[in-house]
């Protein structure tokens, strides 16, 4: 076939790349829904996919993930510049040479028996001046048409590219699920390598290469691998920030409008935070993303967001009518849901989508569930894969290749104990401190322990490309930059607080809006604060808790701050800045020696 570009470094680099891994054939997505209607059809008659029933979702399908192969791998990403120093403590790191050696191994054959689709896509609207174009190379029909959600993606893309000129630059994307096919070999429903899996960045040559896996992250290249561990490094370089956070704009009933951006640690809140539905009356929340926000100066040095992605790649579980109503609208059609449970007309279900489960299911795991059976019915990292377009709750505003200028930045994840509902930063460069040493309890959305606690910096601990302690810097450097007058305000909150006898104190969820209403009244100048060591928390007076169901000790357990906790925080926090060594930038340890003066601790 005659390719539908003329850029020669990608008709090169698929021509190399199917020598290589030699797939039956080679087939250019081009994004339409005939393609999209003929791929699905394909999944369909492999076992991939079951079509949902038309009454119940139009356009949708189930489609069951191999058990071993359910979330991303951090142990299995890797950063490789050349210096092992530029990726820093937290990331793996192989030297990009020996690298190169040892995927070039896996991937020759890889191919076999499959056909390579050439998935071009664009991060942000396309043709846009903040948007950046990759091409990801996949044996997995399930990601092109993941990809088609999830980014703009097809012809039109490279007829973009096209219109720059045939050298136009790109970022490779190269992904094998790993699973080569013998001729006559029966595939399996979702094939995938249970042995070797390999998720790699090279920040310096700007291209990833993905082996062994077809789930989420892993699999999806243009969403962390891109828009966060490449793009990290492009924002580095040029003086821009790429973050796992969402974008909301909230309106008072006033009729004011602040735009909100919020990092959370994967599955702590953020696609539940952007589709907000306020309990207080005239306050209205609109979605901008859920995931990921490229953030650059504006003409008056104002922080401008935007969403890169086109779709929402959300957790199912815990999402019902009454906690996202929102993210349960924008699924009712044209969605892709994997490892939820499969009801017996044709629908989907998982864990708290209705308060009684129905009494028989088909389990994520393909068997027959009922509420006695062991064990959940949907994975618990199980996604709905679905358009933001479709969503109700998106601002109009949400593509603007402009951005939306950003008031306030929240960090937050779970920890059930020590840190309060909402603490705001003295300033920018405390506010940084507190997101190096944001901490979070680890959830389903990675393979490992669940419930562990760590630190995960800015929520960006399995998402950034270079070293972190670098990126503290940067932030920092932005923080410069940026208009004074125009820099948002920094506040960390956590929804996840428990009681001694582990019942959440705070409700969430759409009570959040008590905490929101806080903030926008503290970034338009007005509300008051009382001063603790580690920033200014609300006084209760001023968290409207009109006709909710929180007694007052609950509220007072929710906005203290306990001196003694955080004595014994400090430690923690100079054994994890200490993996930095003296790359750690100096703003931070004078964060942290004021942080012990007000605790009346000695310097460590
Ligand atoms: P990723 O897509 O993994 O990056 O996650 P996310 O940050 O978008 O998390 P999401 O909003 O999908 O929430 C993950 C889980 O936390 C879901 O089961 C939610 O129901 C639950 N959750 C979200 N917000 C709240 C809250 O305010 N309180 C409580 N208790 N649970 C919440
Ligand atoms: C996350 O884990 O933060 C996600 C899901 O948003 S995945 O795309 O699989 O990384
Ligand atoms: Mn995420």
């Amino acid at each position: 076939m005659i390719p539908p570009t003329k850029n020669r470094k990608l008709i090169d680099w698929v021509d190399e790349v199917a020598r290589l891994t030699t797939p039956d054939k080679v087939e250019w997505c081009d994004g339409t829904s005939e393609e999209n209607d003929r791929l699905s059809q394909l999944l369909v008659d492999a076992g991939t996919f079951t079509r949902l029933s038309d009454a119940a979702r139009p356009g949708s399908f189930w489609a069951r993930s191999d058990p071993s192969d359910v979330a991303r791998v951090e142990d299995r990403t890797f950063v490789c510049p050349k210096d092992r120093a530029d990726a820093g403590p937290t990331n793996n790191w192989m030297d990009p040479t020996a690298m190169r050696d040892k995927l070039r191994g896996l991937f020759e054959g890889a191919m076999r028996g499959r056909t390579m689709y050439v998935v071009p896509f664009s991060m942000g609207p396309i043709g846009s001046p903040i948007a950046h174009t990759g091409v990801q190379l996949t044996d997995s029909a399930y990601v092109a048409v993941s990809m088609r959600i999830m980014t703009r993606m097809g012809q039109p893309v490279l007829d973009a590219l096209d219109a720059i000129g045939p050298e136009a630059d790109f970022v490779p994307c190269l992904h094998s699920v790993g699973a080569p096919l013998l001729p006559g070999q029966a595939d399996s429903p979702w094939p995938c390598n249970p042995d070797e899996k390999y998720i790699v960045h090279f920040p310096e040559t700007r291209e990833i290469i993905s082996f062994g896996s077809g789930y989420g992250g892993n699999a999806l290249l243009g969403k962390k691998c891109f828009a966060l561990r490449i793009a990290s490094v492009m924002a580095r370089d040029d003086g821009w920030l790429a973050e796992h956070m969402l974008i909301l704009k909230l309106t008072s009933p006033d009729g004011e409008v602040r735009y909100i951006t919020g990092a959370f640690p994967s599955a702590c809140g953020k696609t539940n935070l952007a589709m907000l539905v306020p309990t207080l009356p005239g306050w209205k929340v609109e979605t901008i993303g859920d995931d990921i926000c490229w953030m650059k100066l504006g003409a008056d040095g104002e922080l401008r967001a935007i969403n890169p992605e086109a779709g929402f790649f959300g957790v199912a579980p815990g999402t019902n009518a009454l906690t996202n109503p929102n993210a349960m609208l924008t699924m009712r059609k044209n969605a892709i849901f994997t490892n939820t449970a499969l009801t017996d007309d044709g629908d989907v279900w998982w864990e708290s989508m209705t308060e009684q489960p129905p009494a028989h299911l088909t389990s994520w795991l393909g068997e027959s569930w009922t509420p006695a059976s062991d064990g959940p019915a949907a994975h618990p990292n199980a996604r709905f894969t679905v358009p933001a377009s479709q969503g109700p709750s998106m601002a109009p505003e949400w593509e603007d290749p402009a951005g939306v200028p950003i008031s306030a930045i929240l960090f937050g994840g779970r920890r059930s104990s020590v840190v309060p509902l909402v603490t705001e930063s003295f300033n920018w460069r405390h506010g940084v401190f507190l997101g190096s040493i944001m901490s979070s309890e680890t959830t389903a959305a990675a393979t490992g322990a669940v419930g562990k606690l760590r630190r995960d910096p800015f929520a960006m601990l399995p998402f950034c490309g270079y070293n972190m302690a670098d990126y503290f810097a940067h932030w920092l450097a932005v923080g410069k930059a940026a208009n004074p007058e125009r820099l948002p305000k920094i506040f960390y909150v956590n929804w996840f607080r428990k009681d001694p006898q582990g019942r959440w104190l705070w409700p969430g969820y759409g009570e959040n809006s008590r905490v929101l209403q806080w903030i926008f009244e503290r970034v338009s100048g007005r509300g008051s604060a009382v001063r603790t060591p580690i920033g200014l928390t609300a006084p209760a007076s001023e968290v409207n808790i009109d006709g909710l169901d929180v007694s007052d000790a609950d509220m007072e357990m929710l906005l203290t701050v306990d001196d003694d906790e955080w004595r014994k925080e400090v430690p923690l926090i100079r054994e994890h800045f200490s993996i930095f060594a003296d790359r750690i930038p100096a703003e931070l340890l004078s964060e942290l020696g004021d942080l012990e003066t007000s605790l009346g601790l000695e310097h460590g």
